[in-house]
């Protein structure tokens, strides 16, 4: 099923229990760097906490994606934000439920929106695990341009992980929008992103 609307707004404190089912959800957290097995109510809503001190400094923005009912569907954030370079991180996370169908990309068209139009910043970045190939493809298929991968860079549970770079400077952004009128789809963007140059990612395989 398609989610028809979905919304950002700042992380409250009843999201910790939607937040606390993607972190000990193992088929997500298998992804993750850090380890989110053990997070505990105290420190998800230590979390939320946090993230309205670090809005109020202009350091990170979490947002809450979540549907017409504030069901809390996800996370999605822009954090290391750099206000000499104009950069800032991106990330995501959805509880398995809102997952496919389309949430991801509503929120992340909308997170794209605020940190190029409204924070006025020229690069996004983000990291992923090689293997989370969902989240590759995603992305990929949303715009970002993969820069590169680092080989063998982290040790995650007991093994060395390659990890993948991508980013978005506004003007891939300011095409995307054009070619989706504003409102991006996933058709959209598989059409306008044979006009963008769109970087091969170096194919690296793990021994
Ligand atoms: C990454 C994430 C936000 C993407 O949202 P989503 O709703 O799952 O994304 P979509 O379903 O729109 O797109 C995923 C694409 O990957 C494809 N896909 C699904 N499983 C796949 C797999 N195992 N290998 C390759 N592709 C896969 C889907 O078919 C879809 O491609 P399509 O649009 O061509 O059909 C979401 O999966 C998520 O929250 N994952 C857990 C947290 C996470 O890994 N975050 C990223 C950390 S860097």
């Amino acid at each position: 099923m398609h989610q028809s609307n979905i919304f950002l707004r700042p992380l409250r404190s009843k999201d910790a229990e939607g937040m606390l089912e993607w972190m000990h959800d193992s088929r997500i957290n298998v992804f993750f760097r850090f380890d989110a097995d053990q997070m505990t109510m105290e420190r998800a809503e230590a979390f939320i906490r946090d993230s309205v001190h670090a809005a109020n400094k202009k350091m990170a923005y979490h947002y809450a994606i979540t549907d017409e009912t504030d069901e809390y569907l996800g996370t999605v954030s822009l954090k290391q934000i750099d206000w000499s370079a104009k950069t800032a991180e991106y990330a995501i996370s959805l509880r398995r439920f809102a997952q496919g169908r389309g949430v991801a990309a509503k929120a992340t068209q909308e997170a794209l929106r605020i940190a190029f139009e409204q924070l006025h910043l020229n690069r996004i970045f983000l990291n992923v695990l090689a293997e989370n190939k969902r989240a590759i493809r995603f992305y990929e298929t949303f715009g970002f341009v993969c820069e590169g991968e680092f080989r063998k860079h982290l040790f995650l549970r007991g093994e060395l992980k390659n990890l993948k770079w991508y980013s978005m400077l506004k003007d891939e952004y300011r095409n995307i929008e054009r070619f989706s009128g504003g409102g991006i789809t996933a058709a959209d963007l598989q059409k306008g992103l044979s006009a963008l140059f769109v970087l091969p990612c170096p194919a690296t395989e793990v021994a």
